[in-house]
């Protein structure tokens, strides 16, 4: 991967949000691959000025991931979070935003579904990416194959009291979610890594030097020809 450190998650978020301008000036069409949580916020904060007088129309968005069993009216869910956070402040059609689902009712054939979605709107053109201090891309948790596809999974501990900050306390964090294998993800034509502060230094330096190892789930990226990495200082202090 080409890795960029910067001083701070402004600078990193400025640096995706020029890319993906770029790409949607280039191609109206684009398909984005879309991440929640607290590491693309710079970025999507970023988009706005730069997507001023750009056509986004078409723009077409699927997210990673989504918590199973949490109502899509939920605060929490990632279709609340992509809609407050991505569809409206950018102004994109909701219609072709995509999120896994991750109603009971759906399960059987969310993961097949979505990847039949991806794979109609041609692929992703760029994926953003966050990582768990554990090295998960995705909700792919240590263990999970660098061939899998969008699947239920079950969250680690670490990943639930790491998200409890968006919950009134840990025993509400889902203990399941539906998210893009790590297949799914090295199918995107440019992976974004982006991860800021201490906590991440470890899960960064595996994942951009350490063993392939599905032990380390973000290592995946090494596969994948066209991987950028964003880094602040704090999440670089443990690269070699
Ligand atoms: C979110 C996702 C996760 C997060 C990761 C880091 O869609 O797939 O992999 O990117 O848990 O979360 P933050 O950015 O909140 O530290």
């Amino acid at each position: 991967a080409e890795v960029v450190i910067v001083p701070d998650a402004a600078t990193a978020g400025g640096l995706a949000a020029d890319e993906i301008a770029r790409l949607i000036r280039r191609d109206p069409g684009a398909v984005l691959g879309l991440a929640t949580g607290s590491t693309p916020l710079a970025v999507y904060d970023a988009l706005r000025s730069r997507l001023v007088g750009a056509d986004v129309a078409r723009v077409r968005g699927f997210a990673l991931d989504e918590y199973v069993g949490l109502a899509p009216a939920h605060p929490q869910s990632y279709r609340s979070v992509i809609t407050r956070e991505v569809v409206e402040p950018l102004g994109l059609d909701p219609a072709r935003v995509r999120i896994p689902d991750g109603s009971l009712e759906g399960i059987e054939h969310a993961g097949e579904d979505y990847e039949r979605a991806l794979v109609d709107a041609g692929g992703v053109d760029l994926q953003l990416l966050g990582i768990g201090t554990d090295g998960h891309i995705g909700f792919n948790e240590p263990g999970s194959s660098f061939a899998s596809l969008t699947r239920v999974k079950t969250l680690t501990m670490q990943t639930r009291e790491d998200n409890a900050r968006f919950f009134d306390s840990v025993d509400d964090v889902p203990r399941h979610c539906i998210t893009q294998g790590l297949g799914t993800i090295l199918r995107a034509r440019h992976l974004v890594l982006l991860a800021f502060g201490e906590g991440k230094a470890e899960a960064v330096a595996g994942a951009v030097e350490g063993p392939l190892t599905a032990s380390l789930p973000g290592s995946a990226i090494q596969l994948h020809p066209h991987a950028t990495v964003i880094v602040d200082d704090a999440a670089a202090s443990a690269l070699r």
